[in-house]
């Protein structure tokens, strides 16, 4: 259903121009640039859109529906009857987002506003639509848009979940992990408590930092040195060789989690995945793969499309706020 003339989405800081061209090529005409803000951008809709029309764009944090600006609840609340949806939560977040994420300074004034929001525009938990109220430079109205949930949606406003990076992580892929894994919603207490991972250029440890402070028992694969904190982890277990000389037989028969975060051309990481996957049979799998060239950049969906032949469930790609030249590909099996 049509809600609007314009659609919208957000982006990491920096990736305006990328998210750009991307929709440029995946819409053709359909979609123009309306308005460009730094980490938002708007599209006018120029013709039908199709039925199953999904924002598709690697680049977009958030997407959906652009529905005007607001000064105050009120006038949010006027937009939210005038457009006639069912609102299933109100997600209320800035514009300008670091990829270090948010100081809890920052979140103070959001939540005091997604309460006076949520006084005003009524909530429905069977409301098909969360309504995305964004917040600019001091003086700038609020742009209010909507998106359907959906499984891909991301249960926090904005895409972003509340962490900032501890200043004993060993690296900032701490932070890139913990968004995955907040993405995917494992980042209740206690889900992973237990489980294993393997991952794939481990060093120098802030992604398996932050699976063993989960709970996890964690194999790391890197010729690189790790971090004494998580090398010295009872439940770290470092191979120092390259993936290609992996030693499969040593591997346990399964492991719940598989990520791989090497700095390689994601052609050159599918020839390691695809038989590791096979092998270990993971029910997660949180993978990085580069963008470090515009040709890698053009054959991404290729390369996503080549995950999806051996993940364990539907893949999910996105450039989350604390990825720099790279997406986070996501996968996860169905609940038995
Ligand atoms: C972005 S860093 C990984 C950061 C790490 N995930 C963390 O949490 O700190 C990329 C790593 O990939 C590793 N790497 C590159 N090629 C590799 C290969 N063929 N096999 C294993 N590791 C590799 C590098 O040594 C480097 O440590």
């Amino acid at each position: 259903m049509r809600l609007s003339e314009f659609v919208f989405a957000t982006c990491r800081a920096g990736s305006e121009k990328a998210l750009k061209k991307e929709v440029s090529l995946q819409s053709g005409k359909l979609l123009t640039p309306a308005f460009m803000r730094p980490q938002l951008i708007t599209w006018k809709v120029q013709a039908e859109l199709p039925e199953d029309f999904a924002f598709t764009s690697l680049h977009a944090v958030v997407s959906g529906w652009s529905l005007g600006m607001a000064r105050n609840a009120a006038e949010v609340a006027q937009i939210v009857t005038k457009t006639n949806i069912e609102v299933c939560a109100v997600h209320v977040f800035p514009r300008l987002i670091s990829e270090d994420g948010l100081t809890a300074e920052a979140w103070a004034p959001v939540d005091a506003l997604t309460e006076d929001l949520k006084q005003v525009c009524p909530i429905s938990p069977e409301g098909g639509y969360i309504l995305d109220v964004i917040l600019g430079e001091v003086g700038e109205p609020w742009f209010i848009g909507c998106h359907p949930k959906s499984p891909t949606s991301h249960p926090h406003a904005g895409g972003l979940p509340r962490l900032t990076i501890p200043a004993e992580a060993p690296s900032r892929a701490w932070l890139k992990m913990e968004q995955s894994l907040s993405w995917l919603g494992l980042d209740r207490t206690e889900v992973l408590v237990g489980k294993s991972a393997l991952e794939l250029g481990s060093a120098p440890g802030g992604a398996s930092w932050s699976l063993l402070q989960r709970g996890m028992k964690v194999i790391g694969v890197d010729t690189g040195a790790v971090d004494a904190c998580v090398q010295n982890h009872p439940n770290y277990d470092h191979i120092s060789l390259p993936a290609s000389q992996l030693p499969l037989d040593y591997l346990p028969e399964k492991v719940d989690l598989l990520a791989c975060d090497m700095n390689l051309a994601p052609d050159v990481v599918l020839k390691y995945l695809e038989p590791l996957c096979l092998r270990v049979k993971p029910r997660w799998l949180v993978l990085t793969f580069k963008m470090n060239d515009g040709r890698v950049e053009a054959l991404m969906p290729y390369f996503i499309s080549q995950v999806q032949r051996f993940a364990p469930g539907p893949v999910y790609a996105k450039q989350l706020h604390a990825n720099r030249r790279e997406v986070t590909l996501v996968s996860q099996a169905a609940e038995v």
